[in-house]
């Protein structure tokens, strides 16, 4: 039995600990916050938790096995390289860290120390990506040509990061899951209307050296909530809008093929517009199956859907993104 501490108990910890609660193989020993308010709440709910202000009490606790670092981007480092210097698997939530030197680190640590990191990209535990997944790897779509992601609402400004870091996450995990093939370059734009000049509207374009691209628009300074994602294939197309209450994800047959008339100098582009269909998902909500990945790691040392590398990555292209808004869009090369 993996014995639990949630560290953070804000917006999202309380998601961690109804799921690792109910999670086999895990039982939640502790909840950390620094915020004492936060702690009467759940002592009213989970009587059989421990709470404290004080992580070291809770890392001390040889029942615990494994830390979750819930907590904003700034701590996720401090907290996670704290953890496994203490002989703990850890489960850090999304983006990973604030650089990828930091990720890098705790990755050599957690490999030096045989211990499971894992990052909570929930989406890749969503029925509706991994229905996409399905179809994209079965090869009905064709061949990917591009993928273009808008999540726009009037969002919670953020004081430690800007709007891609925040929102942009969820999408570049998506992208790195279901689209082959690594990116080489980015380049991204953004402004901010904040004395503290973090972006709250920006523009992210990923290149790859295959024939498709991606783009991601992220904004919270939108009147409207849009969580749409189109992907372009040869053969077929599918829109994923998270918004939709039960037909979140739609494969139309439609495409077209491009002809050139040599003599007319002319492209002659033959449009299909077929048939739409709305596949059933999985129901099961995505953090039970983020949880019970990171459970399996600990006890079979399975290789988690959502590992460390997925949180590499996606830490590598917002950094690049950062550097390309500083830069007003310059193009940056990206290594994986
Ligand atoms: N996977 C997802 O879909 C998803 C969704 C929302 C948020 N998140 C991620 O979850 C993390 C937390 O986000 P949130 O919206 O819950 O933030 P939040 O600010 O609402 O809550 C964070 C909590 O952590 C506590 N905290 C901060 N530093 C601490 C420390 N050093 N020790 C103990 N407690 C500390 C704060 O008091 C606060 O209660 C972020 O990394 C965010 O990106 C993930």
């Amino acid at each position: 039995m993996a014995g639990i501490a949630i560290i953070g108990y804000g917006y999202w910890g309380p998601n961690l600990v109804r799921n690792f609660s109910t999670t086999a193989g895990a039982e939640v020993k502790w909840v950390v916050d620094m915020r004492p308010e936060r702690l009467e709440i759940i002592k009213k709910q989970y009587p059989n938790i421990r709470v404290t202000a004080n992580y070291d009490e809770a890392l001390n606790d040889p029942a615990v096995t494994a830390v979750i670092v819930a907590t904003p981007v700034q701590h996720h480092y401090p907290l996670a390289k704290k953890a496994l210097e203490h002989g703990k698997h850890v489960l850090i939530e999304k983006p990973m860290t604030q650089s990828s030197a930091e990720a890098e680190e705790l990755i050599a640590m957690s490999k030096a120390k045989g211990l499971v990191l894992m990052v909570d990209h929930t989406f890749l535990y969503t029925g509706a990506v991994r229905k996409m997944k399905d179809l994209i790897d079965s090869g009905e779509i064709g061949e990917i040509q591009y993928f273009d992601s808008t999540r726009i609402n009037l969002g919670l400004f953020q004081p430690d990061i800007n709007v891609l870091w925040d929102l942009a996450p969820h999408d570049i995990s998506i992208l790195f899951y279901l689209v082959p093939g690594k990116p080489v370059s980015v380049s991204a734009t953004g402004i901010s209307h904040t004395p503290n000049g973090l972006e709250n509207v920006a523009y992210l374009t990923v290149n790859y050296d295959a024939q498709h691209m991606a783009h991601f628009s992220c904004s919270w300074s939108s009147p409207v909530k849009i969580r749409k994602m189109l992907i372009g294939g040869t053969k077929k197309m599918i829109v994923f809008d998270d918004v939709e209450p039960s037909e979140k994800v739609k494969i139309y047959d439609t495409g077209y093929s491009v002809k050139s008339d040599e003599e007319k100098r002319k492209l002659l582009i033959d449009y299909r517009v077929g048939d739409i269909y709305v596949p059933k998902l999985e129901q099961r909500e995505a953090l039970a199956g983020m949880a019970a990945d990171f459970i399996s790691a600990i006890e079979k040392g399975t290789t988690p859907v959502s590992d460390w590398n997925v949180g590499l990555e996606v830490v590598k292209v917002l950094e690049a993104a950062q550097e390309s808004i500083k830069s007003k869009g310059k193009e940056i090369a990206i290594k994986f």
